[in-house]
């Protein structure tokens, strides 16, 4: 393969620097809805992403978060995330990263996460294996939701539409437990070198999820959305695992989307 996975690394650990920059001197937030954070890092880490992929790559077609659709006739296309969790960010909470995944003709090639703040590069390029600072990384071999550590996350956007505390409430009651980031990329990559079993979340966009699903995926996991159908970066949702508790954890799903509660939620009595 060309040398865009390099590429992409070398972008994502200048963008990671600079946010470490940024994190450091604890700048303010504005607001892009309700309750959905942006900072001066968002934007300075895309600007410096985008000139990085268009000096390289002129005749790409780029997707970033903070910049919308760059498009051009190119069978390619990058996805930028210049910054996963920036609620966490904006809080001085230390568990961010910045994500870059390349598609080519509508296949994901190329998959970056990275963690500044531990300064682990996750990376993965299709048929290639999915690595973590060089070394391969695999899903775990758990193979049991009972025995499982599972993530998800919640949107800023549009909150009170989410249903996901049902699905919340019920995986918590039969594992391990569930882990809530901030940081959709840092969950797919954590699932894809073994720390988490699983994760799944409702209404992520693209930059969020390629590199993640990418990941997954050569780590030898498994990617669908929630009801089972063919994954894709455009949602509506995703449900990503080590393959082993994938049937177990759709079907557990599927019970809740059809409003069959294994758990019920306990009265709050005063
Ligand atoms: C968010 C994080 C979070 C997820 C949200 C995303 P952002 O991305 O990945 O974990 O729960 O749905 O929007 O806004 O920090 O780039
Ligand atoms: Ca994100
Ligand atoms: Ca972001």
């Amino acid at each position: 393969m060309h040398n865009y996975l390099e590429t992409g690394v070398e972008i994502a650990r200048e963008a990671g620097s600079l946010l470490t920059t940024f994190f450091e001197r604890r700048i303010g937030f504005e607001l892009k809805g309700d309750y959905d954070l942006v900072t001066e890092a968002d934007r300075a880490s895309e600007h410096l992403a985008v000139e990085r992929l268009r000096s390289h790559y002129p005749h790409h077609s780029i997707l970033g978060e903070e910049g919308g659709l760059r498009q051009s006739a190119s069978d390619y296309r990058w996805y930028v995330d210049p910054l996963d969790g920036t609620t966490n960010f904006a809080h001085g909470y230390p568990a961010f990263n910045v994500t870059l995944a390349l598609e080519r003709a509508g296949e994901l090639i190329c998959g970056i996460v990275y963690d500044p703040i531990h300064q682990e590069m996750f990376t993965a390029e299709r048929g290639s294996g999915a690595y973590l600072n060089h070394r391969r990384i695999t899903v775990s071999s758990v193979a049991r939701l009972e025995e499982s550590l599972l993530a998800t996350g919640f949107p800023s956007r549009k909150r009170h539409q989410s249903v996901n505390v049902h699905f919340f409430h019920q995986t918590s009651m039969m594992t391990h437990g569930i882990r809530r980031s901030g940081s959709a990329a840092i969950d797919l990559a954590y699932v894809a070198c073994g720390r988490l079993e699983g994760f799944w979340e409702f209404g992520l966009n693209p930059w969020d999820v390629a590199a993640g699903m990418l990941l997954v995926a050569e780590a030898g996991g498994r990617c669908s959305d929630m009801k089972g159908n063919r994954a894709t970066v455009d949602g509506p949702h995703l449900a990503a695992d080590n393959g082993l508790i994938h049937e177990e954890l759709l079907r557990l799903f599927g019970d809740v989307f059809h409003g069959v509660y294994r758990f019920p939620m306990p009265p709050v009595t005063p």
